[in-house]
């Protein structure tokens, strides 16, 4: 008999995950295995809802952004006590011999319970933009926002300069700044503001000052939506937590642009790239890396070995344990910040 493979897509989208059901689903179906979509994350395991995958054009698939099957933050571990047992009903009315959860720290530990608690033969596949998974050098998608966040900072350059303006640029990353930070450098940005290095206001307003004086006409701030913004001693950054006890971001580029308009007379405008970062297509290294990612989940699986995720570890694809997956967040590291030390605010907080 067949092997029956289920797959989810959970979290916040990335460019990459159809790339990522490809790169599983060529393999295989290659190999006589049945694959079944499970529509909108952990939900569709949860109700019940599937979509075949059998006989999907997988080549087609991988230039597409989104997913092919949906995406929610949905957690069976929310409410676990009704959730999960209905997870573990459709599996068996499946009839499943593996499950490959494609998701970030929400999705994978739920993944990573699953199989610890109660041994579903699971495999993990990383995503997120905000590439702050520790057990991965890289996630798909991140590069894709990145390239999206430095073409918008490239482009603003001319408006900037023909209005003499500060550009003050919001990118996504609430507890990372890696999509500022990349972006923020590789558009040569006057100012990067991100959540691992605190920052104080008057140091940016000095430093946009110093360069107005130099005869700069325009300048652009990169501020991710979790900066840790400091005045006068004050954390302007929201203290407020939301129901999973995250703190509430955004917000932070129109602040940023007030102040720097109120503090130095420097006309500045704010742009929030939002949910531009997760649109559009993959780029190409975005695609084949997800494809890679997406083979190796399936050779775990026609191998039988679960509690697993694919990585990326200097440049191979590598099998790490999931319970590392989620152990940690990875943030930017002092070395990341202090080999570009020119581009990031001294260390300021408290
Ligand atoms: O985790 C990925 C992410 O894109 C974050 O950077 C961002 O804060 C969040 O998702 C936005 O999520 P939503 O789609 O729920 O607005």
């Amino acid at each position: 008999m067949s092997l029956r493979v289920g797959v989810l897509t959970g979290g916040g989208d990335a460019p990459g995950l159809n790339a990522a059901i490809c790169g599983l689903g060529r393999r295989l179906v290659a190999a006589g295995a049945e694959l079944i979509g499970f529509e909108d994350g952990w939900r569709g395991l949860m109700q019940d809802r599937t979509r075949s995958l059998q006989h999907e054009n997988f080549q087609h698939l991988l230039v597409y952004g989104g997913t092919l099957i949906g995406s929610s933050g949905d957690n069976p571990y929310r409410h676990p006590a009704t959730d999960v047992p209905k997870v573990l009903a459709t599996v068996r009315r499946h009839r499943l011999d593996a499950l490959v959860a494609i998701g970030g720290e929400g999705t994978l530990g739920a993944a990573d319970r699953l199989f610890r608690d109660h041994a579903l033969p699971i495999v993990g596949v990383p995503k997120t933009i905000d590439n702050d998974l520790e057990a991965t050098d890289f996630t798909f998608g991140f590069f894709s926002a990145v390239e999206v966040a430095t073409r918008a900072m490239d482009d603003l350059r001319s408006t900037a300069e023909s209005h003499a303006r500060v550009m003050v640029v919001e990118c996504m990353g609430r507890h990372a700044g890696w999509i500022t930070a990349y972006a923020g450098v590789a558009a040569g940005a006057e100012g990067i503001l991100v959540p691992e290095r605190p920052a104080h206001l008057e140091e940016l307003c000095g430093r946009l000052e110093h360069l107005r004086q130099s005869g700069a006409k325009s300048a652009i701030v990169a501020v991710a939506e979790g900066a840790r913004v400091w005045e006068d001693g004050v954390c302007l950054s929201s203290s407020e937590r939301d129901e999973f006890g995250e703190y509430r971001t955004g917000g932070m580029a129109e602040l940023v642009a007030r102040r720097i308009r109120e503090r130095i007379q420097w006309d500045a405008r704010h742009l929030v790239l939002g949910h531009l970062q997760r649109a559009g297509r993959p780029t190409a290294f975005d695609r084949i890396f997800a494809l890679r990612l997406g083979a190796r989940a399936a050779r775990l699986v026609l191998e039988g070995r679960f509690g697993y995720m694919a990585a990326m570890r200097a440049g191979e694809i590598v099998e790490v344990p999931l319970q590392t997956a989620v152990a940690a967040r990875k943030l930017i590291s002092d070395k990341f910040l202090d080999r570009y030390e020119s581009f990031f605010l001294p260390i300021g907080g408290p």
